[in-house]
């Protein structure tokens, strides 16, 4: 079996098919997924809150964002693995884009890579896909510019925003790229940007109009600790799984029932 392409994506758009994506930064977890027919998974840069314990995105290095995408590549087979761009390694130029796109292409094998921003961004999106490199766009709320935002928020309300996110939106899809996120943005303008663009919209906290939707796997999965944004529908719960798991190891190495004769060797 091959691994999908963004040909398959543009494809499911032509048909009119929703389809799934979820982030993943670590080998078991993305083989679990990749399993379970997840067609795209995204070693986003919300692994440095989600996973290596930073406050928001904005510390994670190019170095740790590629570890981890090496995991993710190795513990799969068939799904698409989009590779974010961190915060700092694409802002300054086409070219300091185009050098981080090809690290991350070489070095995680990955098959696509993201960043955020559409006007501000397209020329380093058009320089990377000229050079045959994927590019996924991501507009909205865009969390590597928490500190300037002042803090997460709903992006595009109003007619002003709405009118800068439609710009935002024809300027990626004219700079080249394959798909663009819409991240936390109003239902209705999500639908609109989805019907007249020629190209796949991913949605998160973005209602249902849109043709992908993709969740941080943590949220999704019940792993993140106290709230998660309102737009997250918790599949499992994991962090309570693991936890009971954890008691009653505890339990069983103090009260002395583990280990028992059937996992000693005699
Ligand atoms: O890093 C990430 O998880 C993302 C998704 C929310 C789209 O960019
Ligand atoms: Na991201």
């Amino acid at each position: 079996g091959r691994r999908l392409t963004i040909r398959d994506l543009a494809r499911a758009k032509r048909r009119g098919e929703h389809w799934p994506m979820l982030t993943a930064y670590d080998a078991y977890t993305a083989g679990v997924f990749d399993e379970a027919g997840i067609p795209v998974l995204l070693v986003g840069d919300s692994s440095a809150d989600n996973h290596l314990g930073y406050d928001s995105t904005v510390p994670v290095t190019l170095d740790e964002l590629i570890m981890l995408g090496r995991a993710v590549v190795r513990g799969t087979k068939r799904s698409l693995i989009v590779s974010d761009l961190p915060f700092g390694s694409y802002e300054e130029s086409p070219e300091q884009a185009l050098r981080t796109a090809v690290r991350l292409m070489k070095e995680v094998g990955c098959g696509a890579v993201k960043l955020e921003g559409g006007v501000r961004s397209a020329a380093q999106i058009e320089k990377i896909v000229t050079a045959g490199i994927p590019v996924m766009a991501h507009l909205g709320y865009t969390p590597q510019s928490v500190n300037g935002f002042g803090g997460p928020m709903v992006a595009g309300r109003g007619a002003d925003a709405a009118k800068r996110l439609r710009e935002d939106a024809e300027a990626v899809q004219e700079a080249g790229a394959f798909a663009v996120v819409l991240e936390v943005v109003p239902a209705p303008l999500a639908e609109e940007l989805t019907a007249s663009l020629e190209i796949p919209t991913v949605g998160i906290g973005a209602g249902a109009g849109t043709d992908g939707q993709v969740l941080v796997w943590t949220d999704f999965a019940g792993m993140t600790p106290g709230r998660t944004p309102s737009f997250v529908k918790k599949y499992a719960d994991l962090r309570g799984v693991l936890g009971d798991a954890a008691r009653a190891f505890g339990r069983d190495v103090v009260g002395g029932a583990y280990p028992d004769a059937e996992h000693s060797f005699s």
